[in-house]
């Protein structure tokens, strides 16, 4: 089949082929300066205030599914094969305002508006969604949103109020299928060039014919390092159309992640397996960045404060790499080589990443400490998987994000406890050696004393959690 050589995707119903545009505009700056659409505004241009939030739809068999994104760190490439709805595309059947925008405005939920197309964009999406929206999922969907001067009850209020469903769409999968109809897309705009395999040997070749690319999964970091950093990437090979990297399964014995599986798309099997996991991805960054930031990246982008890679390490994952036909599997403790720095070789990515299925009476506990609860990067993480037996440590993993140059395993902790009884001695013993174990650095987040107290006294929680009788450790109990 041909290539296509510009993204194709629906402006609300429109069709839209734009001709002469770089790959990563972002989505923000398209709407705002060739559609003239300026419902969708500019706050931060991080990803973090919610401003820009507008509705990506995509085909999810004969349906479509929606998601509340922010535009500033989308790039316009990204867009092929979507719908994108901003506030302009809101109305109610008859035309007048939507349901959401009445309810936003019956509830009091505005003043100077200047938030108010993101809330009802993310309110939108929510109501799409299909679920059942209490007080604890309208603050989960709205916390990536910010307001400067309303106050949040009003809108928790719109959020919880009562509203007609939209009527379901079954067209606009179909029509999206027929518009981008044809190759991969693979657009050139002056020294940029975009290119979008569909197949997992396609993408694989694509890198290592060019080793200059740069791979992009959901671009939430690749968008800041164009709309804050004005950085100019030159060759962009996206791995958003590979249905091999978007699958999530269990097999043999591992839950296997496809690399480009989104944050929000892996959590049902997250919370079913590992609930304290699921419980710490709902704090990573908000919906609209979980919605478009992958775990494959979490990883890759080999920050010594990413969220999952310490889970992981306590987890026993491995991650399966590939360079053009060529796979080899290591423990995700290995994946890190420096401050930001991998073991991957020119041209080879991450695939997958296999987790382990839970053994019975095998404990998982993992624990992020932020200056905020939503919209914040760690201090410190820490994960702990422990088996016991008999009353002593039997087995022990244990994960720190923010303690060293890299996420890492503690192994000199772990080799203290391992045979000895889980007790008071032994685990104040073990945060002795946990406090030699690492050199943290003192930065805007944390300083170094803070980040090993809170390393030391999560491993006194996990003891407190795990041991005989438990005092309660937590306002919302451990599942
Ligand atoms: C507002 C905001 C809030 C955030 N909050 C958090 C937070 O709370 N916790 C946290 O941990 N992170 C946070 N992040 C960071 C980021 O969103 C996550 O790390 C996310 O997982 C990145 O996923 P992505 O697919 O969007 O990355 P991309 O931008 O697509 O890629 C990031 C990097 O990884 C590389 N890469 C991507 N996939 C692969 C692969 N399969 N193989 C090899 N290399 C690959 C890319 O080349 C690029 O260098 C936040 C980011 C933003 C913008
Ligand atoms: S402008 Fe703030 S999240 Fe996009
Ligand atoms: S109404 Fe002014 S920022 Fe929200």
């Amino acid at each position: 089949m041909p290539d296509r050589d510009t993204p194709a995707f629906f402006l609300g119903d429109s069709p839209r082929r734009p001709g002469s545009v770089s790959p990563t505009t972002t989505v923000l700056e398209y709407l705002r300066s060739v559609e003239h659409r300026p419902g969708t505004k500019e706050g931060c241009a991080e990803g973090d205030c919610g401003a820009c939030t507008v509705v990506l739809g995509e085909p999810d068999g004969p349906r479509m599914r929606y998601r509340a994104v922010n535009a500033c760190v989308l790039f316009m490439a990204a867009l092929d094969g979507k719908q994108l709805l901003t506030v302009e595309d809101l109305a109610a059947a008859d035309g007048g305002p939507h349901p959401v925008q009445t309810a936003l405005a019956e509830h009091h939920g505005s003043q100077c508006g200047f938030c108010t197309p993101g809330f009802a964009m993310s309110l939108f999406a929510l109501d799409r969604s299909g679920a059942a929206v209490d007080r604890a999922e309208a603050v989960e969907a709205l916390a990536g949103n910010l307001c400067r001067c309303t106050g949040y009850r009003p809108i928790l209020d719109a959020a919880l109020a009562a509203r007609p469903p939209d009527p379901e769409d079954t067209a606009t999968a179909a029509r999206l299928r027929a518009l981008t109809a044809g190759g991969p897309l693979r657009m050139k705009y002056a020294e940029q060039a975009w290119h979008a395999p569909e197949t997992l040997t396609d993408l694989a070749a694509a890198l290592v014919a060019d080793t200059s690319a740069v791979p992009v999964a959901g671009g939430t970091d690749a968008g800041v390092w164009v709309s804050k950093q004005h950085r100019r990437l030159n060759a962009i090979v996206s791995m958003e159309k590979v249905q091999e990297l978007r699958a999530i399964e269990r097999r043999d014995g591992m839950l296997r992640i496809g690399a480009a599986v989104p944050y929000e798309d892996a959590l049902g099997e997250l919370d079913a397996l590992f609930p304290d996991l699921g419980a710490m991805v709902r704090r990573i960054g908000s919906r609209q960045i979980r919605e478009r930031g992958t775990i494959g990246a979490n990883i890759a982008n080999a920050s010594p404060i990413g969220d999952v890679p310490p889970a992981l390490i306590a987890l026993d994952a491995k991650l399966v790499l590939r360079r053009g036909a060529a796979q080899r599997t290591v423990p995700i403790e290995t994946f890190f080589a420096g401050y930001r720095r991998t073991i991957l070789t020119t041209g080879e990515f991450i695939e997958s990443v296999d987790i382990p299925l839970p053994k019975d009476g095998r404990v998982f506990r993992c624990h992020k400490v932020a200056k905020r609860f939503d919209q914040d990067i760690s201090a410190v993480c820490a994960a702990f998987s422990a088996a016991f037996a008999g009353g002593a440590v039997r087995d022990i993993r244990i994960g720190f994000g923010g303690m060293a140059a890299t996420p890492a395993r503690a192994h000199p902790v772990e080799n203290i406890l391992i045979g000895q009884p889980w007790t008071e001695a032994s685990v104040r013993a073990a945060m002795t050696v946990l406090d030699a174990t690492f050199v943290p650095i003192s930065d805007h987040r944390a300083r170094a004393a803070y980040r090993r107290l809170v390393a030391r006294n999560l491993l006194y929680k996990f003891f407190l959690e795990t041991a005989a009788s438990t005092p309660r450790t937590r306002l919302v109990p451990a599942p």
